[in-house]
This record gives structure tokens, C-alpha cells and sequence, in this order.
């Protein structure tokens, strides 16, 4: 990844650790969901690649589907201004919906998927995400499953872009805050 990497000024979290708290993380949900109707709601894009190694790491019968949102503002700021860009393909009424996400910054875009996702009668609601940036936070919004609380930075990686690129990266690291200022 040496094309990508010298676009990085620090790692933040490496591959084996997001490896070893993926697995932990799919054993605590698959110990709390047992005998339920889960199923994930990822966020597109970002949460893609979480969720490919969350999803493998539960030993439960699943279902999942994605949601495109899009929130208005800078593209490293978030606006809470959020609109449904795709929306579910698969009824969740009854079912115990467990919210996927990349990371949670603002907290404005989960707390908008919360309230419209509770309006279509699920049986349970919970939030997970492998990254948090508490500091950020704008709305309180609890999460549930938490893989990384990292500083007040912009990183990318492991499915997190900045401009739609970086997703491919096998690692979270700050990207040089030269090629966004
Ligand atoms: P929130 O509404 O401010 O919580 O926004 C969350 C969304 O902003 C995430 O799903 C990401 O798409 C994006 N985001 C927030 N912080 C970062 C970051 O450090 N790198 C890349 N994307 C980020
Ligand atoms: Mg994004």
C-alpha cells in the first residue's frame, strides 16, 4: 500500500488490531442476540468493509441491508441536515435491528437514522460502530457497541474515505491535513 500510505501522516490503528476487535466484538453481539431476528443495517459506503468482517465474525442466523444517506455541509463536517439517498429493501417491523456504522463524529446522522428507523416499529434498536470520535459529539446518542474511541482527527481507511478515495486502505490513519486544508 505504499501509494496510499505516503498520503498518511500516523496509524492510528492497525489491520491485526481491527482484526482482533472485530471478532470481539461478533462474539459479544452473537452471546446478546442469540434466539433473535438480527439483523444489520449498514451505512453505505463507509461502514462496507466493517461490516464485511463484523458479519463473519457473528455465529447467529442474519439478515442484511444497507442505507445511503447523505448529510449536507463541508466534507469534513457533518450538517445533521440528513436525507435517505437508498433506503431499505427488507421490512425491519419485528426485527432486532442492530445500526452498522464506520464511525460516529457529530452523532447527527445516527440520530436521524434512530428516530426514522424507530418510526417503522422494530423490535430493538441498538448502534454499533468500530470508530467514535466523543469529542465531536453535537446530540446525544447512545451507542452500544463501541470498537475505538479515537482523538479529535480526520482518518481514513478501512472503508472511511475522504473524497471517495482511501476506503482500501487495510489500516485507520490520519490523513496529512495538507491534502484537505
Ligand atoms: P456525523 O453525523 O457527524 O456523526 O457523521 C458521521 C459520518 O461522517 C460518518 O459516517 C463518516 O461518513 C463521516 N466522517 C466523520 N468523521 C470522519 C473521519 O474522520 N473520516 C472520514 N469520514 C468521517
Ligand atoms: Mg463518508
Amino acid at each position: 500500500m505504499e501509494n496510499l500510505e505516503k498520503d498518511i501522516d500516523e496509524v492510528l490503528i492497525t489491520e491485526k488490531q481491527l482484526k482482533e476487535k472485530t471478532a470481539e466484538m461478533g462474539k459479544e453481539i452473537t452471546k446478546d442476540y442469540e434466539g433473535k431476528n438480527l439483523m444489520l443495517i449498514g451505512v453505505l459506503k463507509g461502514a462496507v468493509t466493517f461490516m464485511a468482517d463484523l458479519s463473519r465474525c457473528i455465529d447467529l442466523p442474519l439478515s442484511i441491508d444497507y442505507m445511503a444517506v447523505s448529510s449536507y455541509g463541508s466534507s469534513t463536517r457533518s450538517s445533521g441536515i440528513v436525507k435517505i439517498i437508498k433506503d431499505l429493501d427488507i421490512s425491519i417491523e419485528g426485527k432486532d435491528v442492530l445500526i452498522v456504522e464506520d464511525i460516529i463524529d457529530s452523532g447527527l446522522t445516527l440520530a436521524y437514522l434512530r428516530k426514522t428507523l424507530l418510526g417503522r416499529k422494530p423490535n430493538s434498536l441498538r448502534i454499533c460502530t468500530i470508530l467514535d470520535k466523543p469529542e465531536r459529539r453535537e446530540t446525544d446518542v447512545k451507542v452500544d457497541y463501541t470498537g475505538f474511541k479515537i482523538p479529535d482527527k480526520f482518518v481514513v481507511g478501512y472503508g472511511l474515505d475522504y473524497d471517495e478515495k482511501y476506503r482500501n486502505l487495510p489500516f485507520i490513519g490520519v490523513l496529512k491535513p495538507e491534502l484537505y486544508s
